[in-house]
C-alpha cells in the first residue's frame, strides 16, 4: 500500500505551491489513475513518491514504512517510468537492461535471465540487439517499462506512458499494463488519454493546481454526472447535458431543434465537466 500523507511541495523561487497538502492511499494491486491538466502537479507527486523530488512537507509510506532516498530496500519495491524518454540512444536494448541491472547491483547472471523473460513479456525480445535510436517511439516506451521491471518492483509508477504514440502502439502499452495488473503489481499512472484510464483503473483521482479534489471509481464518477449525455451542436459550439436515464435524455432531446447526439457518458466528460467548473468556465 502507498500512503501519501499531507504532502506539500514548493519549488525554490516559485511563488505558489506545486502541491497543496495532498493525502490519499493506493491499495496493493490497485490500478490508480491521476488525471489533471498540464501543470496540475502530477509529475511532482510521482517524483515525491519515488524520492526523485523531496517534499517540502509531509511523507510517503510504502507498506507502512516511510520511504526516503536512503531506504534502497523500499525503493526497490517501486519503479518509475518517466514522462520523457530517458534511455541512452546509442545502447542496444540488451545493454540498456544490463546497465540498469548493474546500477541496482544485480548479479550479471540474474540480469540476463530476467532480461530475457521481461523482453519476451514486453514483446521486444526480437529487438534486443538493436540500438535504442533504431526503435520506434512505442518500442522505446516498452523498453522503459521493461527496464523498470528489472528489479521485480511491486509498484510501478508511470508518468504518461503513452504520450505521443499512435493508437496501435498505445493499445499495446495498455495491454501490457493490463498484464502487469494481472500479475498483482500496483500501478499508479498519469495520462491525458482518459478513455484508457477509464478501462484500466480501479480508481482515479482528479488533480488540479496542486490539489486532489476527488478520488472514486470511474463508473461511480460517471453515474454521479449522469450516465447519458446529449451533445447539442449549435453556433459552432458543443454543449453537453447529462441525464440519469436514457428516457430522460430522449425526452429532453425531443424538445431541441438543433443537431444533437445522444450517447453514453464517459470519464472524459467527467474530467471536462470538473476541470471546466474549476476553471470557472461558463457553458
Ligand atoms: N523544477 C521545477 N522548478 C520550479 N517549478 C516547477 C518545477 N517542476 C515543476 N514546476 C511547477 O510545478 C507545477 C506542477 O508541475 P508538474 O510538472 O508536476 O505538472 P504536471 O501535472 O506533471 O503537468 P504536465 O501534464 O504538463 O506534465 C507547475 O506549475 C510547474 O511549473
Ligand atoms: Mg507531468
Amino acid at each position: 500500500m502507498i500512503e501519501i500523507k499531507n504532502v506539500r511541495k514548493k519549488y525554490p523561487k516559485a511563488s505558489d505551491y506545486a502541491l497543496e497538502s495532498v493525502s490519499f492511499s493506493i491499495n496493493t494491486g490497485e490500478a490508480f489513475g491521476l488525471l489533471g491538466p498540464n501543470g496540475a502537479g502530477k509529475t511532482t507527486l510521482m517524483g515525491i513518491i519515488t524520492t526523485l523530488i523531496l517534499p517540502t512537507e509531509g511523507e510517503v509510506y510504502i507498506d507502512d514504512e516511510k520511504i526516503t532516498r536512503l531506504r534502497t530496500d523500499i525503493k526497490r519495491k517501486i519503479a518509475l517510468v518517466t514522462q520523457h524518454v530517458s534511455i541512452r540512444r546509442d545502447m542496444t536494448v540488451n545493454e540498456v537492461m544490463e546497465l540498469a541491472g548493474r546500477l541496482y547491483g544485480l548479479p550479471v547472471k540474474k540480469i540476463r535471465e530476467r532480461t530475457k523473460e521481461i523482453l519476451q513479456f514486453t514483446d521486444i525480445y526480437d529487438k534486443r540487439k538493436l540500438v535504442a535510436r533504431g526503435l520506434s517511439g512505442g518500442m522505446q516506451r516498452k523498453l522503459m517499462i521493461a527496464r523498470a521491471l528489472l528489479t521485480e518492483p511491486r509498484i510501478i509508477v508511470l508518468d504518461e506512458p503513452t504520450v505521443g504514440l499512435d493508437p496501435h502502439s498505445r493499445r499495446r502499452i495498455w495491454d501490457l499494463l493490463v498484464s502487469l495488473k494481472k500479475k498483482g503489481i500496483t500501478i499508479l499512472l498519469t495520462t491525458h488519454y482518459i478513455e484508457e484510464a477509464e478501462k484500466l483503473c480501479d480508481r482515479v483521482a482528479m488533480i488540479n493546481k496542486g490539489r486532489v479534489s476527488e478520488i472514486k471509481e470511474p463508473d461511480c464518477m460517471i453515474a454521479e454526472l449522469g450516465r447519458y449525455t446529449v451533445d447539442i451542436f449549435e453556433n459552432d459550439k458543443t454543449r453537453s447535458l447529462f441525464f440519469d436515464s436514457r428516457e430522460a435524455a430522449v425526452e429532453y432531446a425531443k424538445g431541441i431543434s438543433s443537431d444533437l447526439k445522444l450517447r453514453e457518458t464517459t470519464l472524459e466528460d467527467v474530467f471536462i465537466a470538473k476541470m471546466g467548473a474549476e476553471l470557472g468556465e461558463k457553458e
